[in-house]
């Protein structure tokens, strides 16, 4: 379809150009039909594409972690991914996916490390690229984020990122670079926080300077939501649209700053032209969005980049995969209610999760007896009550007056972004959960309220609790993210009907900071039946695992502990998940512990345990991928992305809280691998790690560097064992006279796949950035290096010397 920009500006007045450039609502654009445009809906992203609405009733594929995708070192996987996304987004009119993240993992604590990539700037940007690429194969629009240094989430909003121009170019900016020369991404996303004293959404410098003269970058910048906060500055600073709305920076005040003469209308109008070209690219503006055939099965896809993703920490006795045992001790609450994607912003839902118990329960051969036990519970809120309760939720307006009902499934209220239809912020004033409840069993039932703000809870005519729910500190985000739970213990008798009520009040702060239009309503009623005590919960999994074959002890993280809107402060397996796995593995010499968490946990038994497998946030289909891999069906295919210290103390960089506004990015370029080697600390696993189910002979290492102080290389690798098996080639560029370098880097890898004795060659391109460093400009450092073919950073199996020069 034709695409006449400037005929379709010239139809604008500049009240209409300024409205374009500001959200009509949380998550979309307006449209306007006079010239063809529809509206733009953008939407959350990266694990699926959440859509319009923040709730159960509108599902979504949902993948497995960005970092499980990141460990298949695979863009042609990222790619069918993006694919996948892309036919999501069509299904639900989604024309922008806000994703994919491609900070930094730059300390083990980022509370978003599970939605990140790496700790490694070329992986990381190598992924992204083949997320995007798929994405927008589909005609659906990305935006990369968040641009750039929101590597932590302490103040986000307001930190002041200090850090060298070395390390900002060489590592934050250098995935995002790499992505927009290589994918083309149609949007980029600026982040909340500032980067030496100027925030990004009106950083100039970085906006228009780097990302749109030096490196081309031709799509739309849009804000992080609520990141835009100075009109004039954020237009002049390149940022292009402002969400969410309907009330931001943009809009009328923007066309008041054209008149008052301080944003020229020509700025207002290269805006314009960006959005008009976004909308003509995702089919939004004209005849609709191109056709574009894609059947790519959902629920396959998640289970292949699962069992992809999952990495083999340990196998010492080669227990893995199991030889059809007589008998499998399933040992923990997350192998029955598994965390299958990390929180905040990220979060979708998805339309059925198979748990490992599920996938198990499927797999097990019929001669293998399978029994569960949980063993100790890490969750710190009790999921919502729904069996045996039968409840409503009334809204209400400030003078009791009923505003309408809703049947519940379960006792969870998330209305995030909108209200349902036929209510609005300005009258709604409380939601109450109310119903009955038919105890199966005598005995304490504890009854659990979650959600910031004033809340009520009464059952069976007793008030449990009556009281303000609220986190200390934080911004407001972060009382919405981090669950604050109040539990309370009342008991009840089997049969014997009772009354439940649990009314929520809206905090007026919440009104006020959403700006009167972002829905927050967000509220629940735990429930557990009467259960056994954590001591004898613990000895009878350890008694299970005695009298079994092999016991599979499912451990990992909460969504209290892995989220949006605030760091980790520790590394440690919550509740007493360690205390279970010693204690189970001194039962059964055959215990393989199953690693259920987005980002590094600390596993101070991990030498003591036959088999340790990292499951990250495996997704909607983990249950399955998992019962493919310890049934041997499929190989762990995943390396580490992001190095695995042995305790938190050991991780070279901790620091994510900022001090008076400022964090410095101190450490310079040397974060991850580089860090450990640079300080000569043992992590407990490095970089690149993984075992599959083969074994492997690297057999000949080629190098033919290129006139522009690149190389080719040739690995050629032979499958040594008796399956058929997968492996990431991995390159590292070691230069002979170091100076202010780190030992080794990453410059290249390739994932190849043989069957037993077969032989497999890669070619591997090194581009002459692997021999650059940022000395106010890109300068190349001739000269003689390594280049070594590797199993991981730590496990060279070849390598070669090289002569790197730049004659062109
Ligand atoms: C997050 C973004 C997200 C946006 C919209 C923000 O708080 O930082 O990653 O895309 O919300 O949900």
């Amino acid at each position: 379809m034709s695409f006449d920009v400037d005929a379709l500006l010239a139809e604008l007045d500049l009240d209409a150009k300024a409205r374009l450039l500001a959200g009509q609502d949380v998550w979309s654009l307006p449209g306007l039909p006079r010239i063809g445009l529809r509206s733009v809906v953008l939407s959350d992203g990266p694990v699926g594409v959440r859509g319009v609405r923040w709730s159960p009733d509108d599902p979504s594929v949902t993948l497995p972690s960005p970092t499980a995708l990141a460990a298949s070192w695979d863009p042609r996987l990222a790619v069918r991914a993006g694919r996948l996304l892309a036919q999501e987004a069509r299904r639900k009119g989604v024309h922008v996916l806000l994703a994919p993240t491609v900070n930094l993992q730059r300390s083990p604590l980022g509370g978003r490390h599970f939605e990140c990539y790496s700790e490694d700037p070329l992986l990381t940007g190598m992924i992204g690229a083949g997320y995007v690429t798929g994405v927008q194969d589909g005609g659906v629009a990305v935006t990369v984020k968040h641009f750039v240094a929101n590597d932590f989430e302490t103040e986000r909003f307001t930190a002041d990122v200090h850090l060298s121009e070395r390390a900002l170019r060489e590592l934050y900016l250098a995935p995002f670079e790499l992505i927009v020369r290589r994918a083309k991404p149609w949007g980029i996303m600026a982040a909340y926080n500032s980067v030496n004293g100027t925030t990004m959404t009106q950083h100039d410098e970085l906006l228009n300077g780097v990302l749109r003269d030096e490196w081309g970058f031709d799509g739309f910048i849009v804000s992080d939501w609520l990141a835009a906060r100075d009109t004039v500055a954020s237009a002049n600073g390149g940022l292009d649209v402002a969400m969410p709305g309907p009330r931001t920076v943009f809009g009328e005040q923007l066309a008041e700053a054209v008149r008052g003469g301080e944003v020229d209308e020509d700025v207002v109008d290269e805006m314009v032209r960006r959005v008009l070209l976004l909308a003509h690219r995702t089919g939004a503006l004209g005849g609709g969005p191109t056709p574009w055939q894609s059947t790519v099965d959902g629920e396959a896809i998640a289970r292949e980049i699962a069992h992809r993703s999952f990495v083999l920490l340990s196998n010492e006795t080669g227990v893995l995969p199991l030889r059809a045992p007589q008998s499998i001790a399933l040992i923990g609450a997350l192998a029955a209610d598994p965390k299958i994607l990390g929180g905040g912003s990220a979060t979708v839902f998805p339309e059925h999760i198979v748990s490992p118990l599920d996938g198990l329960r499927k797999a097990v051969p019929p001669s293998t007896d399978l029994a569960f036990a949980i063993g100790a519970d890490p969750r710190t809120t009790l999921p919502p009550a729904t069996d045996n309760f039968r409840l409503r939720a009334t809204a209400k307006a400030a003078d009791g007056t009923r505003l309408a009902e809703f049947p519940l499934r379960e006792a969870k209220i998330n209305w995030i972004g909108e209200l349902p239809r036929g209510l609005d912020l300005a009258t709604l004033a409380s939601v109450e959960i109310e119903g009955t409840y038919l105890p199966e069993r005598s005995g304490t039932h504890t009854f659990a309220v979650t959600g910031p703000g004033d809340l009520r809870l009464t059952v069976a005519g007793q008030t449990l609790f009556d009281g303000v729910n609220l986190p200390e500190g934080g911004d407001v985000f972060t009382s919405i993210m981090q669950v604050i739970e109040q539990r309370r213990e009342v008991e009840l008798t089997a049969g014997e009907l009772v009354d439940v009520s649990l009314t929520y009040w809206i905090p007026s702060e919440m009104a006020e900071f959403a700006r009167g239009t972002f829905a927050w309503v967000t509220f629940a009623l735990g429930h557990r039946g009467p259960v056994l005590d954590p001591d004898a919960a613990l000895d009878e999994a350890v008694a299970l695992a005695g009298k079994s074959d092999v016991a599979v002890v499912v451990v990992g993280t909460t969504a209290e502990v892995e989220s949006e809107g605030f760091d980790r402060t520790s590394l440690a397996l919550p509740g007493r998940q360690d205390e279970l796995v010693r204690r189970v593995a001194a039962a059964n010499p055959n215990t393989v512990v199953v690693v259920n968490a987005g980002s590094p946990v600390e596993l101070p038994w991990r030498d003591d345990v036959a088999a340790v497998l990292l499951t990250w946030f495996p997704g909607q289909a983990g249950g399955d991928a998992l019962a493919d891999v310890l049934f041997g069906r499929e190989e762990p295919g995943g390396r580490l992305p992001t190095t695995w210290p042995a305790k938190l103390e050991d991780a070279p960089v901790t620091d994510v809280t900022p001090e008076e506004g400022v964090l410095e990015y101190g450490e310079g370029v040397y974060i991850g691998y580089s860090a450990y080697a640079k300080t000569e600390t043992q992590p407990a696993y490095w970089f690149g790690h993984g075992l599959g189910y083969t074994t492997w002979v690297y057999e000949e290492l080629d190098v033919y560097p290129d006139d522009e102080g690149g190389a080719r290389v040739r690995v050629r690798v032979r499958n040594s064992g008796t399956r058929k098996g997968r492996e990431v080639v991995q390159l590292y560029l070691a230069p002979t006279e170091r100076g202010d370098r780190p030992p080794r880097w990453l410059v290249g890898f390739a994932s190849v796949e043989a069957g037993p004795g077969e032989s497999v060659e890669s070619d591997i391109v090194v581009p002459p950035r692997s021999a650059e460093v940022w000395r106010d400009g890109w300068r190349h450092i001739a000269g003689e290096y390594v280049l070594e073919a590797s199993h991981s950073y730590a496990q060279p199996r070849l390598s070669t010397r090289v002569v790197l020069q730049k004659i062109r």
